[in-house]
């Protein structure tokens, strides 16, 4: 197999800071998962950078090393975590009222978790409704609001001794608005900051202040964020690359897995009707019809880009697609989902598959967390910047230059994820097309 050159990429020394706004159950749940791996008491499953393998060159049994062997990332021993949240719970505390991972296990790394404190929010209420929370920065203009957010950048690198950083937004689902003319331009959004436009949200303060450093930022929520003109403009300037957006686990997981395995097979699909029932903090905000909306259009637009009804009438072009979200506080962190999905075969005879699926929200959310923090550094250090499509694998609706439509089927997502690293890395690209391998076996006998 031809080599490549490899690209240059700065090694990953010192410590990487990873930045949460929000502290909840998705957050809690990854810094107690990574300290405790830290510690050898678990193990990192669901997360590709530390368990998952990938191929170079021929298919032969020892060419699949360990991603985390084969790429230049940030081992875990050197990882530190920060945050902001509206409550002022320390971690240890969050993660025992969001319930996800056994107080047995939080209890074994309790210090290192009660040390870790959530810095005050930049939070605005109309963003998110049914939170109360106080612990939050007071401010004249957004413009103050994203210095404070810099200051508390700065301060973190500084005395936690870091040398890199990177931002993912894991804070609540905000309400749903579209982008309007203070997203359009950098200065435009900065007039905005000064005059406290009202639709200049939260997360795109946090966005705001990422990028003026050069912290490279992922958006884990479906909310407006970093998918605007302005803040690819700075993301571009200050060469710092950006992702979003909303973590694709949980039925959302389901679909892009099994909706291109109907396509490739040319099966019909005439309705898909999900229904989840979810009983945390992020359930609660999203009984919200404004923040369910948000929720709504991402997990919507899946199907139709797997399916491309525009393309394929005759099999699609009828199918009728609902989403709904309902907050049942006994269900906790455990969502339970229902799909009903109506499939047609060989001449429109009908079938029916159920699906029911019994998941945990954080513990499929955490790996995705660990690997865009790894991964969006990896991109940093390659001197990458602007929109990283190839870590759409990780999300349900991926961001796209402009003018191009989201790739949602999971397995062209991870060969375009795998074949970026052998890039970085100097190797050939794999298609998985045949004739070569045919042609080099051959020649083996
Ligand atoms: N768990 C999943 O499977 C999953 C999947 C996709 C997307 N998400 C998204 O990830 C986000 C986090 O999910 P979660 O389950 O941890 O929710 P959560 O409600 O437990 O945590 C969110 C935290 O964000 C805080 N917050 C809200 N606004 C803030 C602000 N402006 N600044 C700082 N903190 C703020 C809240 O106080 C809360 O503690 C949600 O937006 C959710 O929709 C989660």
């Amino acid at each position: 197999m031809k080599q490549q050159q490899p690209w240059q990429i700065a090694p990953a020394e010192g410590k990487l800071g990873i930045l949460l706004p929000g502290m909840g159950a998705v957050a809690t749940t990854l810094i107690a998962g990574v300290l405790s791996v830290r510690k050898g008491g678990s193990q990192p499953i669901g997360s590709l950078t530390q368990m998952g393998n990938i191929r170079i060159g021929k298919r032969t049994a020892n060419n699949y090393p360990k991603i985390k062997d084969f790429v230049s990332l940030t081992p875990l021993e050197d990882i530190e975590f920060g945050g902001w949240d509206v409550y002022e719970d320390n971690v240890y505390q969050a993660a025992v009222k969001a319930e996800v991972l056994d107080v047995r296990l939080l209890d074994t790394i309790r210090p290192e978790l009660e040390a870790l404190k959530p810095m005050k929010a930049a939070f605005d209420k109309h963003y998110v409704k049914n939170l109360d929370g106080t612990h939050v920065k007071t401010y004249i203009t957004k413009y103050d609001l994203a210095e404070q957010l810099i200051e508390d950048i700065r301060n973190f690198k500084a005395t936690r001794d870091c040398s890199r950083l990177v931002m993912v937004w894991c804070g609540s689902t905000e309400l749903y608005h579209e982008m309007s003319e203070v997203h359009r331009t950098l200065a435009g959004f900065e007039e905005g900051l000064r005059s406290n436009a009202s639709n200049i949200a939260p997360s795109m303060i946090y966005a705001y202040a990422a990028l003026k450093e050069g912290v490279p930022f992922v958006n884990g929520a479906p909310n407006l964020t970093v998918d605007v003109p302005a803040l690819l403009e700075l993301a571009q300037l200050t060469g710092t690359p950006v992702a979003g957006k909303d973590f694709k686990t949980g039925q959302t997981l389901m679909k892009t897995i099994l909706a291109p395995g109907l396509s490739a097979r040319a099966l019909g699909v005439k309705g898909w009707f999900s229904t989840n029932i979810l009983g945390n903090r992020d359930g609660l905000v999203l009984d919200d019809p404004d923040n369910f909306r948000t929720k709504e259009v991402s997990k919507l637009s899946v199907l139709e880009d797997i399916f491309h009804p525009e393309v394929n009438p005759e099999l699609y072009g009828d199918m009728y697609h609902k989403v709904r979200i309902n907050y049942y506080p006994p269900a906790g962190d455990n969502k339970e989902s229902w799909d009903n999905i109506d499939i047609f075969g060989w001449l429109g005879y009908q079938m029916q598959i159920k699906i029911n699926f019994l998941c945990r929200d954080s513990i499929l959310a955490a790996p995705l967390v660990l690997d865009l923090a790894l991964f969006i550094d990896l991109a940093k250090r390659a001197g990458m910047s602007g929109i990283q499509e190839w870590l759409s694998f990780y999300l349900k609706s991926p961001q796209t230059p402009p003018g191009l439509r989201p790739e949602h089927d999971i397995f062209k997502q991870l060969v375009t994820l795998h074949n970026t690293l052998r890039q970085i890395m100097g190797e050939e690209p794999i298609t998985d097309s045949v004739p070569d391998e045919y042609q080099d076996a051959t020649e083996a006998f």
